[in-house]
Order: C-alpha cells, then sequence, then structure tokens
C-alpha cells in the first residue's frame, strides 16, 4: 500500500517533504535584517554628520542630549542617537511581523512553515524570556510621539534660511516619515486599542469606522515593515554623506 505523501515523520534540522525554496524568505530576511542592525549601530555610534542644512537625520531625532552628561559610561563613545534609537529598535524588535521573520530567520523556530526544527518543543511567548515581546504596546505609545517630532522635522525640511523650499532631501525625509507614519498605524497594537481594548468589538460607529481603517493599513503591515526600515537607513545615509560633501543635495524649487 503507498504512504501517503505527508507522512514524513523523520525528525531533524531542515527535514521537510516542500519542494519550493522554503529557505529563501528566512535567508533574504537574515541577511536584511542583520545588514541594518549592523549599519544603524554603526551609525548611532558616529555622534557626527547626522545634520546638514534643514535635515536631520530620523535616527537622531529628536535631538535631546547634545553633550555628554557626567553620568554617561566612558568607554561608551557618546553619541545623541543612544537616547533615542532604543525605542524605535525596541518598537521593531516586537513587533508581530518581525518576530514571526526573525523567530525564522535567526533562531530557525521554525526555519519555515513545514520544516522541522533544530529542537524538541516550542515554548512559544507564554514563558520568560519571550514574553516580555507582550510590552510591544507600549512601545507603540512611545512611536506615536516620535512620529510627531519626524514630522517637525520634515516641516523643518522646508526651510532653506528663512526661505521655502525643496530639496532631495526634503523629500527623503517626507517620504519616510510617511512610511513611518504608515507602519506605526497599521500596528496591531492600534487595530486591538481602536477596535476597543477588549476582544471583542466596540459598538460606536466612530471607533468602528476606525477600526476598519486601521484594519485596512494593517493588510499591509509586512510591506510598511520593510518599506520603512529600508527607508529610514537611506535617510540616515542621504543626510550623512551630504553633510560629508559625498553627496550634493539637489535644491528642486
Ligand atoms: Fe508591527 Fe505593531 S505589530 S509595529
Amino acid at each position: 500500500m503507498a504512504k501517503p505523501a505527508t507522512a514524513l515523520k523523520r525528525r531533524g534540522f531542515g527535514v521537510t517533504s516542500r519542494r519550493d525554496a522554503w529557505w529563501l524568505t528566512p535567508a533574504v530576511t537574515f541577511i536584511v535584517f542583520a545588514s541594518f542592525i549592523v549599519y544603524s549601530t554603526w551609525a548611532a555610534l558616529q555622534g557626527n554628520h547626522y545634520r546638514w542644512g534643514p535635515y536631520l537625520s530620523p535616527f537622531y531625532s529628536p535631538e535631546v542630549i547634545t553633550n555628554r552628561p557626567g553620568w554617561f559610561p566612558h568607554w561608551l563613545p557618546f553619541s545623541p542617537a543612544l537616547f533615542i534609537l532604543p525605542f524605535p529598535a525596541l518598537f521593531r524588535f516586537t513587533c508581530y511581523y518581525y518576530r514571526g521573520a526573525y523567530y525564522k530567520a535567526f533562531w530557525a523556530d521554525p526555519p519555515a512553515c513545514g520544516v522541522s526544527e533544530p529542537r524538541k518543543g516550542f515554548t512559544g511567548e507564554h514563558g520568560w524570556p519571550l514574553i516580555a515581546q507582550n510590552v510591544h504596546r507600549y512601545f507603540f505609545y512611545a512611536a506615536l510621539i516620535f512620529l510627531i517630532f519626524l514630522w517637525r522635522d520634515v516641516i523643518v525640511a522646508f526651510d532653506f534660511d528663512g526661505h521655502f523650499g525643496i530639496g532631495v532631501g526634503t523629500l527623503v525625509l517626507l517620504i519616510n516619515t510617511s512610511l513611518l507614519t504608515c507602519y506605526t498605524f497599521s500596528c496591531h497594537s492600534l487595530r486591538h486599542l481602536i477596535g476597543g481594548r477588549r476582544d471583542c468589538l466596540g459598538r460606536k460607529p466612530v471607533s468602528l469606522a476606525c477600526y476598519s481603517c486601521v484594519s485596512g493599513l494593517n493588510k499591509k503591515h509586512m510591506l510598511f515593515a520593510w518599506l520603512s526600515l529600508f527607508m529610514v537607513g537611506f535617510a540616515d545615509i542621504y543626510v550623512r554623506l551630504v553633510s560629508m560633501g559625498t553627496w550634493h543635495d539637489w535644491r528642486i524649487l
């Protein structure tokens, strides 16, 4: 009697009956996410070339502490970004979408759907340390505050020595903040919050309309997650290279 195709019970890392390139998505996720972590850490530690003319790198916004405080560890290079980046970084790190992506890409839990993992059981997010991922909703509140500063930076980016103007950098910051806004407003936590905060929907028409709106954005959350990640990195690179004189900021208006 022929064995059913789904009867594969062998164990071992990477064992699967899948025939497609299941490893491609986790491999790309690993490369892109790891590259971003390395670059953003390097950029945050530089402490220079984050401002040019009316432009401020999003890694350094808002610029709250500009001089090394007395209590700051001497062994650590001082940079204003060190007071900023932990908040958006933890907002992304605890994001429901990214969690699914980096659990697969970084610790193969599992490497992909239908592919066996290098451990016997899955403890899930009900115990330590992963239960701490539930702080995501609080980083969402912090992200809302950061958006206010980033939109202020966009408005400032139209101001060239007291005159209205538009440079390529203005557009870069505008696109970056728009994508970060879409990413933040498509967050699952906002959907839960706006839907009534309990496990059932609120009945008020305004609440339902807002819930539908956030749900529409939420369908594209993965797309916004990656586009905003690319763009926030590029916005820092743009300001940095213009500030260093490597790139010229073209004035459109
Ligand atoms: Fe991704 Fe909240 S779920 S930002």
